[in-house]
């Protein structure tokens, strides 16, 4: 295999579209995400555009196991990753204490739990081959906290901060770990994230953009890049730490608003 990369969710949206970039750079695949038909047209269109092996894994990574099945088959058919993309991720919007908790649970398994326990099932291979990268997808959600968002800003602040800290610890190994934090992309997240509705996606920018910088950037060993940022956006995040924190809460709920 040449170039593996595993990417998870890559089924639609963004991490469909770094399958896409990857393949064109004549690397073989490993896509994991819940849709079997999605996966295997995926897997045939790619295969029959480049030279390359694409191999699909349908899982659910919220269940118990998931992410250790994965690395555990990887092993057993003797399957080298050198890039780990942990891009699978969803969110939703209303007051906590009003969201179905089993919504809540599955992101912070999803957006949280999955990612860390891939990066530390591959992460001492790389280490100890002195070569490997990965790709952690947060989001611009992860700079602010979020009202009527709360715990899908706060799972992105988790792989924001996380990722930094890795990237750092790994200093000087050969691995790379880079954090992509998008904004407003064109993808089935907002529909599945009840988001759709909320002025934010009216300009949105497309997944095929937003994989083409996030690849650059993880081929550079970046340790952190933004897409998809609207200007009004670039302008406004490096200002936030001037905004009084309640103001700044109630901007960014009234954000959030779907009425
Ligand atoms: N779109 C945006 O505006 C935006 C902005 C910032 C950050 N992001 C982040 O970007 C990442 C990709 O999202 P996207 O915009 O490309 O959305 P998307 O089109 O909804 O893609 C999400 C992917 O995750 C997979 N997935 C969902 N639940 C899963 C589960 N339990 N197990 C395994 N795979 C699962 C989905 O596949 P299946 O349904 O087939 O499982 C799909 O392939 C997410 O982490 C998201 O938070 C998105």
């Amino acid at each position: 295999m040449n170039k593996l990369c595993l990417i998870t969710g890559a089924s639609s949206g963004i991490g469909r579209e770094l399958a896409h970039v990857h393949a064109e750079q004549g690397g073989d695949l490993i896509i994991v995400a819940r849709r079997r038909l999605e996966l295997e047209e995926l897997k045939k269109e790619l295969e029959t555009k480049h030279k390359i092996k694409v191999i699909p894994i349908v899982k659910d990574l919220t269940e118990k196991g998931a992410s250790q099945w994965i690395y555990d088959f990887l092993v057993a058919e003797k399957l080298v990753v050198e890039i780990l993309v942990n891009n699978a991720g969803f969110g939703g919007i209303g007051k906590f204490h009003e969201r179905p908790w089993s919504r809540d649970e599955a992101m912070i398994d999803l957006n949280v739990k999955a990612l860390v326990e891939l990066s530390r099932l591959f992460l001492p291979d790389f280490v100890r081959n002195k070569k490997g990268k990965i790709l952690n997808v947060a989001s611009i959600a992860g700079l602010i906290p979020g009202p009527h968002q709360a715990v899908y800003f706060a799972s992105k602040s988790f792989v924001i901060s996380f990722g930094l800290a890795l990237s750092e610890e790994l200093r000087g190994t050969g691995v790379s770990v880079t954090t992509l934090c998008p904004g407003p992309t064109d993808s089935e997240f907002a529909k599945i994230s009840e988001m759709d509705k909320t002025k934010m996606f009216k300009n949105s920018f497309s997944s095929r953009s937003v994989a083409e910088k996030a690849y650059k950037a993880l081929m550079r060993d970046k340790i952190i890049v933004y897409a998809a940022i609207p200007l009004w956006q670039k302008l406004f995040l490096p200002a936030r730490h001037l905004v009084p924190t309640k103001l700044l809460l109630r901007a960014v709920g009234k954000m959030q608003d779907t009425k």
